[in-house]
């Protein structure tokens, strides 16, 4: 294939050719062999529960037997959703969001990701009043998968979060309220539980920001793809509940569902609409499987319960043995570190304060044995300040089988105990 010349490639194309965080972490899903000694601590797949995956396969093949099944496979669904699915997910979702919402309130899309790709763009860059419109990040590190969706350039905007000693090589990242600052700023958008620390934002910090959004009518948008109310992966954390000047994401993809891509929008009416102009251009229409999978999960109402008994207790008990299994693995080589509180989701944001090498280079190293991370540099959208954080931190998920984890473990520290300035 020719390669595209800056001539003729858009300032956009050439943007997104340039920043491949998110391309580089799906790719490295993508590209593995199956090799025995690879270790998958990278992306953001969920783990392989044999409970939820026969509930899914069950879901799956009453569907293969239903007389639907052609409507299913041959025909194409309103850009998002028909109506009749709309209106089921609007009554289920009422009670766990403490509204009624109707139909006008819920948009269906190919994953939440696809859905961002248009809320971001409807909320920043140029307005029609001529003003250019940024999306604030509240804290960063925050989801890598915002950064690049932007079509204009530089649109988003953050600052140094505070940094909150937890414990013994524990830490925390809070609001930055003394920097919080709406000017010229678009929306407002948070992952909760946040993606990739773990951290949970409370619904008092919460509150204090819609305060200030709400007085310039700037949107919130609440990403709750490991939150509630399923995975509801938010520990001891209050949930989230829907109200005007939200936009609350889910997905059905950290459940078990990533290759079904169903991602469901609740905001207002106007929003909806724009939404739908905009997945008509975009996606003609959300595909059928996730939709139809989501009418039998949700009339059976089968997720809160699968949630409670088996996806926490599941990733509780994960957490807990990486933690140890990474900590001893620290110890044993004397590598400095600290862990964010893992405090809900399913990564583990780890810095290396004593690094010598860059967390990005750290990531190559690892990836020379096998091992996938992922490099936390870029996670940090919008900051433009010093900021060590983000060139000493990684992020790892813990999905994965304790052996494996283990292996990882092992390997990670004895790199990084190589790569550790002199001990302060
Ligand atoms: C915080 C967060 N939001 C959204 C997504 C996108 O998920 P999906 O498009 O699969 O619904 C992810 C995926 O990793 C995520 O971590």
């Amino acid at each position: 294939m020719t390669p595209m010349t800056d001539s003729f490639s858009s300032l956009w194309a050439t943007r997104l050719r340039q920043n491949q965080g998110i391309r580089s972490l799906m790719e490295d899903l993508g590209q593995v062999t199956g090799h025995p000694d690879e270790i998958l601590l990278g992306g953001g797949n969920p783990a392989h529960i044999p409970e939820a995956e026969e509930i899914f396969a069950d879901c799956f093949l009453a569907l293969a037997k239903d007389p639907s099944l052609t409507a299913l496979l041959g025909d194409y669904q309103a850009p998002i959703g028909n109506d009749r699915f709309r209106t089921l997910a609007a009554e289920y979702l009422s009670p766990h969001f403490g509204v009624t919402l109707t139909k006008d309130n819920i948009a269906f899309f190919n994953g939440s990701q696809n859905a961002y790709s248009y809320l971001l763009n409807i909320h920043s860059g140029k307005m029609t009043d001529g003003s250019f419109k940024k999306i604030l990040l509240p804290i960063v590190p925050e989801y890598i998968g915002y950064a690049d969706q932007s079509i204009e350039a530089d649109a988003f905007v953050a600052t140094k979060p505070e940094v909150i000693p937890t414990g013994k090589h524990r830490f925390r990242y809070g609001l930055n309220k003394t920097d919080f600052d709406l000017s010229n700023v678009g929306c407002v958008a948070l992952s909760r539980p946040t993606n990739p620390t773990g951290n949970i934002l409370s619904l008092k910090d919460i509150h204090w920001m819609e305060e200030k959004t709400q007085k310039k009518s700037i949107p919130l948008f609440i990403d709750l793809a490991y939150g509630n109310p399923f995975p509801n992966l938010i520990g001891e954390e209050e949930p989230v509940t829907y109200q005007e000047g939200r936009t609350l994401s889910l997905s059905f993809s950290k459940i078990g569902l990533p290759g079904v891509r169903l991602g469901i929008i609740i905001s207002n009416p106007d929003t909806i609409e724009t939404l739908s102009s905009s997945a008509a251009v975009g996606n003609l229409a959300v595909g059928n499987l996730g939709v139809y999978m989501m009418d039998i999960l949700f009339r059976k109402d089968i997720l809160p319960l699968l949630a409670k008994n088996v996806l926490r207790p599941f990733y509780d008990k994960k957490r807990e043995l990486a933690v140890s299994i990474f900590e001893s693995e620290f110890q044993k080589q004397g590598v400095e570190y600290e862990i964010h509180d893992p405090m809900g989701g399913f990564f583990l944001w780890i810095r290396f304060p004593n690094l010598s090498i860059s967390n990005h280079k750290l990531y190559h190293l690892c990836k020379d044995k096998r091992l996938f991370i992922v490099s936390g540099h870029y996670f940090f959208s919008g900051l433009n300040s010093d900021f060590s954080h983000t060139q000493d931190c990684i992020r790892l998920t813990y999905c994965r089988k304790e052996e494996e984890l283990a292996r990882g473990a092992h390997i990670l520290a004895k790199i990084v105990a190589s790569h550790q300035a002199k001990s302060k």
